[in-house]
């Protein structure tokens, strides 16, 4: 299999020493990223407090980011965590009298859920969609979501086994009951396309450390246009001000009303700097790449008989692949040593490809964990 992307690998320095395979928890550094970051600093170094270069940073780094979605740069608002993203639309989701239910799934990032949870006025009337095997049938969607749900909630795939949902598909079923959508896309941003408009996706969340290819402080909030209006923010920040420089009391008009306190500006530089790389190589070409990965690791894992969890086929997987692993922590542990960097969670080691890994990687770490497992 021919490497479309292996120019792009002298960009990755730690791809020289180590095989990095772990885009699902956090991806490897880019030099041009660095280059954002220490870009940032030296700014502070030789030039001081420059609040215009850091907000037009944010500005362009939003831009890029709507690209990558198909949005407007009007419809995303900046926020430090995905977890703050859910949390920021779950206190000021709008609650007509009739609709007060919330649908989330148990596939969902855990944090998602406990979000949900955690909200007074909707804990009573949270309905959990069941996974089978870990995926979900539409049908299940069809009977959970009923005319009193407000909102559904559902990851574009799972953090644990790669299963990918037909999100347009979902977003058909939840509308026709008068539910809105919001969509955890933290596992597929940056490596799987995405479209808000043709998926009808209403809001929208994806940090920017995993397979955006930045580092930890930044995430990205889509919301429709025509909804931002309604929602008056409850974790409201100066920053979600129409003008915060003047210290103005009315909310942006966008959905910049949901941002805070300052952003964390260095994680900014760093995002803008890897989603101009990402644009550059492309989702579609990243995706269709990846899919030949992952069928090759489908194929080579079953070879050496590693036990692979999620959708056997890659028409609803992404590339992250899920191996049992009684002692996942340990095992992450000890692969570590030999320079193979994967990431456990509970009792499966995710192997996780982004367009710099190559076949003979997989290859390599599938024939390393089947001699640790003897
Ligand atoms: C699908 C998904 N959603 C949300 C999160 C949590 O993101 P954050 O740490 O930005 O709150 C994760 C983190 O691993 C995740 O995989």
């Amino acid at each position: 299999m021919k490497h479309p992307f292996h120019t792009y690998r002298s960009l990755f320095p730690i791809l020289s020493g180590h095989v990095h395979l772990a885009a699902c928890s956090g991806s490897a550094l880019a030099l041009p990223v660095a280059k954002a970051v220490d870009e940032y600093q030296n700014g502070l170094l030789t030039a001081g407090a420059d609040w215009k270069a850091h907000l037009d940073k944010m500005d362009e780094a939003k831009e890029k980011f709507a690209r990558l979605i198909g949005a407007e740069k009007e419809e995303i608002a900046v926020l430090p965590s995905v977890s703050d993203a859910v949390a920021a639309v779950a206190a000021s989701l709008p609650q007509p009298p009739h609709r007060r239910q919330i649908a989330f799934t148990d596939i969902d990032f855990p944090a998602v859920g406990q979000i949900w949870l955690a909200q007074d006025r909707f804990k009573d009337h949270l309905i959990i969609i069941q996974s089978e095997d870990g995926m979900i049938d539409l049908e299940q969607y069809e009977k959970d979501v009923t005319d009193q749900t407000l909102l559904t909630c559902v990851p574009h795939a799972g953090y644990r086994n790669g299963f990918k949902q037909d999100v347009k598909q979902i977003a058909e079923i939840v509308h026709q009951k008068g539910s809105l959508l919001f969509v955890d896309a933290y596992q597929t941003a940056g490596h799987i396309p995405i479209h808000v408009k043709d998926m009808d996706i209403d809001i929208l969340a994806a940090g920017t450390r995993k397979y955006m290819l930045g580092i930890p402080g930044t995430a990205f909030l889509y919301m429709k246009r025509e909804l931002c209006g309604q929602f008056e923010p409850k974790t409201a920040g100066w920053f979600g001000r129409n003008k915060p420089f003047a210290l103005d009391s009315c909310f942006a008009e966008g959905a910049k009303r949901f941002e805070s306190g300052t952003p964390s500006f260095i994680s900014i530089y760093a995002a803008d700097a890897a989603l101009r790389l990402l644009l550059e190589a492309e989702p579609g070409r990243i995706e269709h790449y990846l899919r030949e990965l992952a069928a090759f690791s489908l194929q080579y894992g079953a070879e050496k008989g590693l036990k692979i969890i999620g959708p056997e086929t890659v028409h609803n997987r992404t590339s992250l692949i899920s191996v049992y692993a009684e002692e996942a922590g340990r095992m992450e542990a000890l692969l570590r040593e030999k320079h193979i960097i994967v990431s456990a969670r509970n009792n499966v080691i995710r192997i996780a490809p982004h367009f710099y890994n190559t076949k003979e990687e997989i290859g390599f770490v599938m024939d390393e964990m089947a001699a640790l497992f003897g």
